[in-house]
C-alpha cells in the first residue's frame, strides 16, 4: 500500500499532505495553511511576502500534518516524526515562484534524506489534474480523458491516454482564466481573489444585463485568450463609479464569459479525441457555474465527468500525494 508524503509551496499556500490507499488513493490528511488575508492587503501575491511567509509556516503546518495522519492511522506520536511508513517524499518542483517554490523543495528533499525514502518532484498542472483522481481506483476512469486545467497561472487542454500519459492540445495566449477572474474583480473593485468574490457578486445580480465578448470562442483553435475580455471590461467600467448592482452585473457576465469560453473549448476538445471523460481541475474548478455548466455540457456529449472536491481545488499537497500514490503504485508493479 503506498503511503505518500507530499508537499506542495508553489505560490501562496503551504500544504502537507498524507495519501495512502490499498487500491485507490485516499487523501487521509491535507494541511493547508493560506496567506490570502496578507495578500488581500496588496490585492494580490508579492513574491518575496509569500516566500517569507511560506518560511514561518512551513514546519508548523509539517508538523500539524503528521500528528493528524498518525491519530488517524492510530499510532502514538511524537513532534514531527512520522509513526508510519512513508514509501515517498513527493512534492511541486515547477512551476510557481521561485522563493515560495524552494521552501517545498528544501524541506522535502531533507524528510527525504532524514527517513531514507526517494524525493520525487512533480509537476504542479499534473498535480492539480489528479486532485480530480482522489479516492478513485486506476480502473475507474475509461480512457481516453480530455482535462481543462484552469488556475491563476494557467489554462489548459490536456488529452490523456491513460493514467500518467499527458498531451497538451491547447492553452492561453496571454491570461489564465484565474488571472482573468483576479483581474477583473480588481476593476470592478471586488477582493481579492477574484474568482471567489466575481462569483459572490454575480450571485446578487438582477434585471440590469450588459455584455462581453467571448474570445476566441468559436474558432476551431483549442487555444484561449483572455487578456481581450479583461480589456474590454476596462473599457466599460473605467472612470465610473459604479453601482452595487452595476458591479453584480458586470461580474456576472464576466464570470459567464470566462464559463462559456471553457466549457466550449472543453467540448470541442472532447468531441475532436473522442474522449470517453471529461475532467476539470485547478483553482477556478472551485467555481460552481463552471462545475455545474461543464458537468451538465459533458454527460449531454456522452462523457463521464470528474472534478476534484472543494478542497483539492485550489493550491493544496493532497492532490500531489494523490499523483505520488500513482507513481509510486507504477513503480511497485514494475
Ligand atoms: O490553482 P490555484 O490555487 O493557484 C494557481 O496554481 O494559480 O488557483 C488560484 C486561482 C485564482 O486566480 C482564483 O481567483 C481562482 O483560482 N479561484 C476561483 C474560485 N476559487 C479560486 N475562480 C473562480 N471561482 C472560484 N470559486
Ligand atoms: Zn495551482
Amino acid at each position: 500500500m503506498p503511503t505518500i508524503l507530499a508537499v506542495e509551496t508553489s505560490c501562496d499556500e503551504t500544504s502537507v499532505a498524507v495519501v495512502t490507499g490499498d487500491d485507490r488513493p485516499e487523501v487521509i490528511v491535507n494541511e493547508v495553511a493560506s496567506q490570502i488575508p496578507l495578500h488581500q492587503e496588496t490585492g494580490g501575491v508579492v513574491p518575496e511576502v509569500a516566500a517569507r511567509e511560506q518560511a514561518v509556516a512551513m514546519l508548523p503546518v509539517l508538523e500539524h500534518a503528521l500528528k493528524a495522519a498518525d491519530a488517524k492511522l492510530g499510532v502514538a506520536s511524537k513532534g514531527a516524526q512520522p509513526h508510519f511508513p512513508i514509501d515517498a517524499v513527493v512534492y511541486t518542483k515547477e512551476p510557481g515562484l521561485m522563493g515560495s517554490l524552494l521552501v517545498g523543495i528544501e524541506t522535502a528533499e531533507t524528510l527525504a534524506e532524514l527517513w531514507q525514502v526517494p524525493a520525487r518532484a512533480v509537476h504542479h498542472v499534473q498535480g492539480h489534474i489528479y486532485g480530480a483522481f482522489a479516492g478513485l481506483a486506476p480502473e475507474d476512469v475509461q480512457w481516453p480523458a480530455v482535462v481543462l486545467v484552469v488556475s491563476g497561472g494557467h489554462t489548459q487542454l490536456w488529452e490523456m491516454p491513460g493514467h500518467l500519459q499527458f498531451k497538451l492540445l491547447g492553452e492561453t495566449r496571454d491570461d489564465a482564466a484565474g488571472e482573468a477572474f483576479d483581474k477583473m474583480a480588481r476593476l470592478l473593485g471586488l477582493t481579492y481573489p477574484g474568482g471567489p468574490s466575481i462569483a459572490a457578486a454575480a450571485e446578487q445580480a438582477g434585471e440590469m444585463t450588459v455584455e462581453l465578448p467571448r474570445p476566441m470562442l468559436n474558432e476551431p483553435s483549442l487555444d484561449f485568450s483572455f487578456s481581450g475580455l479583461k480589456t474590454a471590461l476596462l473599457y466599460k467600467v473605467r472612470g465610473r463609479n459604479l453601482g452595487q448592482d452595476e458591479v453584480a452585473a458586470w461580474a456576472r457576465e464576466s464570470q459567464q464569459a470566462i464559463v462559456d469560453v471553457l466549457v466550449g473549448k472543453t467540448l470541442r476538445a472532447a468531441a475532436q479525441t473522442g474522449a470517453k471523460t471529461i475532467v476539470l481541475a485547478g483553482g477556478v474548478a472551485a467555481n460552481r457555474l463552471l462545475r455545474q455548466t461543464l458537468e451538465q455540457a459533458a454527460t449531454q456529449a456522452g462523457c463521464r465527468f470528474l472534478m476534484p472536491d472543494f478542497t483539492l481545488c485550489t493550491d493544496n499537497a493532497g492532490m500531489v500525494g494523490v499523483l505520488g500514490w500513482y507513481q509510486e503504485r507504477g513503480i511497485m508493479k514494475t
